[in-house]
């Protein structure tokens, strides 16, 4: 589904990524993992086109995408979240939806399709009573679970999630972690960073390491979480407790 090939980016004299390879099978789960600045967001603006890359490819349902930007990386079926919520805040609940409906794919159903259509994926997420509240008065809880309905609206084929458990209480999370498997169960395929260490153990198929721009693993999550290079990348001070520790 996703074919990335030798992707690099710099930021004036930083690198933010370098020389990155990996793909995602269809209909799998894939999780990215690394510490905060290892590049996991970079990689996503340019996987969706909000970036260009400085260097490398993007192959997507072996189209290069390398050079297409977002609009159109999204109406050809790849649809993703933002870490920090962004939604239209002075538009409704449901509004919100109906754009992602409306302007995210290449079909664009009539008003009354598209109320249904936004009807159910809010349902589907709980949200249905918060339809025509103004999105910024949702809980932040609810404001992840509107990033996700206005990217379900644009009927993803691959769908990135960047840090959608990020803040949320341990129970919320487990309440989204079965939302994503319940998506990918109706087929979209899934590419998510996050930073909670058991939904991605949980949920992934593979698991990819990002530090300071480079990958430092890929694989199964057990194989990954029993790499040293992970360990030390992530949980060198604690390990070196434990070292202390043993005699
Ligand atoms: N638009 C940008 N301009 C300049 N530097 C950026 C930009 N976006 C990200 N960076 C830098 O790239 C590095 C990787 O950032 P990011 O991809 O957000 O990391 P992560 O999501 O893994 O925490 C950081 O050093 C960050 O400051
Ligand atoms: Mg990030």
């Amino acid at each position: 589904m996703l074919v990335v090939q030798e992707l690099s980016k710099t930021f004036g004299g930083l690198t933010a990524l370098s020389g990155i390879d990996f793909q995602v099978e269809q209909g799998s789960i894939t999780g990215i993992i690394g510490p905060n600045g290892a590049g996991k967001t970079t990689m996503f603006n340019l996987i969706s086109g909000t970036f260009l890359p400085t260097s490398g490819s993007i192959r997507f349902k072996g189209r290069d995408i390398t050079r297409i930007k977002s609009d159109k990386v999204c109406r050809i079926g790849m649809s993703r979240t933002y870490q920090n919520a962004r939604p239209f805040e002075a538009l409704s609940v449901l509004q919100n939806v109906l754009i992602g409906i409306s302007y995210g794919r290449k079909d664009r159903p009539n008003i009354k399709r598209a109320e249904s259509e936004a009807m159910d994926i809010l349902r589907f997420l709980d949200l249905e009573r918060h339809a025509p509240v103004l999105a910024d008065q949702l809980s932040p809880l609810n404001k992840k679970r509107l990033e996700l309905a206005r990217a379900l609206g644009t009927q993803p084929e691959l769908l990135l999630l960047d840090e959608i458990a990020a803040g949320l209480i341990p129970s919320e999370t487990l309440e989204m972690m079965e939302v994503i498997k319940q998506i990918r169960s109706r087929g979209t395929t899934i590419l998510m960073i996050e930073h909670i260490m058991k939904a991605v153990m949980d949920l992934s198929d593979r698991v990819i390491v990002l530090n300071y721009g480079v990958k430092i693993a890929e694989g199964k999550p057990q194989e990954v979480s029993s790499n040293p290079k992970v360990i030390e990348a992530y949980l060198g001070e604690e390990v070196e407790e434990k070292g202390e520790e043993t005699p």
